[in-house]
């Protein structure tokens, strides 16, 4: 589902916190916790510290739910595999801005494919540098941990960066989606939605608790 009318905030739970040991079953519990989306973390030892998964995660998960698959590359050379990500069953695919030259080039293969296109930003990256690309864009990300692993805390400062964001959004790309990805919990999810973010990524705030569907609606 993609949902951009500004009246729900969107939960996409991040799978990076789940046992890979069982993937199916973590992709199948999300939809009747009341999941939105399912926020997938692409790592590739380069761009950042940690190694996750690859394509293949995705097809294969892709048959245990319905949900839309936000697949979050934080991978060097994102172009040259990004459209292997959307025939692996992504609906949005977002790549660093950190990570590619070619930006306006990888949004419009992504895009090409019948995908959606995102662009995410480090804690250290000025904010403004989406500006040339927001007409293209439908989603922005806006990172509030330095990426990499799950578990982190929030970083000061990133309500200020998701007020620019959706201040900057709301300027050049009016349908796209603002997203808040790292440190997200039910004690900050209601000023991270106050400060713009339409989409709230939640790795250790859902999979950690032992009632999912109670700590996805403590995050609404
Ligand atoms: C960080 C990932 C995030 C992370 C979120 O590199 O992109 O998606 O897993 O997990 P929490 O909510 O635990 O910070
Ligand atoms: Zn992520």
């Amino acid at each position: 589902m993609w949902y951009n009318n500004g009246m729900k905030t969107l939960i996409a739970p991040s799978i990076l916190s789940g046992n890979f040991a069982n993937m199916g079953a973590e992709a199948e519990s999300l939809a009747p916790a009341g999941a939105d989306w399912v926020h997938i973390d692409v790592m590739d030892g380069i761009f950042v510290p940690n190694l996750t998964f690859g394509f293949k995660m995705i097809s294969d998960l892709r048959p245990h739910s319905d949900l839309f698959f936000d697949v979050h590359l934080m991978i060097a050379d994102p172009a040259r595999y990004a459209e292997r990500f959307v025939k692996a069953g992504a609906d949005l695919v977002s790549f660093h801005l950190e990570a590619e030259k070619d930006i306006n080039g990888t949004i419009d293969t992504i895009k090409r494919c019948g995908c959606k296109a995102g662009l995410a930003v480090n804690p250290d990256t000025d904010i403004d540098k989406i500006i040339p690309y927001l007409p293209k864009l439908d989603l922005v990300l806006v990172m509030s941990v330095f990426p990499g692993f799950g578990g982190q805390k929030f970083i000061d400062g990133s309500l200020e960066r998701l007020r620019r964001a959706a201040e900057l959004r709301d300027k050049y790309a009016p349908s796209a989606l603002v997203e808040v990805d790292g440190g997200i919990n039910a004690g900050n999810a209601v000023a991270a939605a106050n400060a713009g973010a339409d989409v709230l990524v939640a790795g250790n705030a859902v999979f950690g608790a032992a009632d999912r569907r109670a700590a996805i609606k403590s995050l609404r």
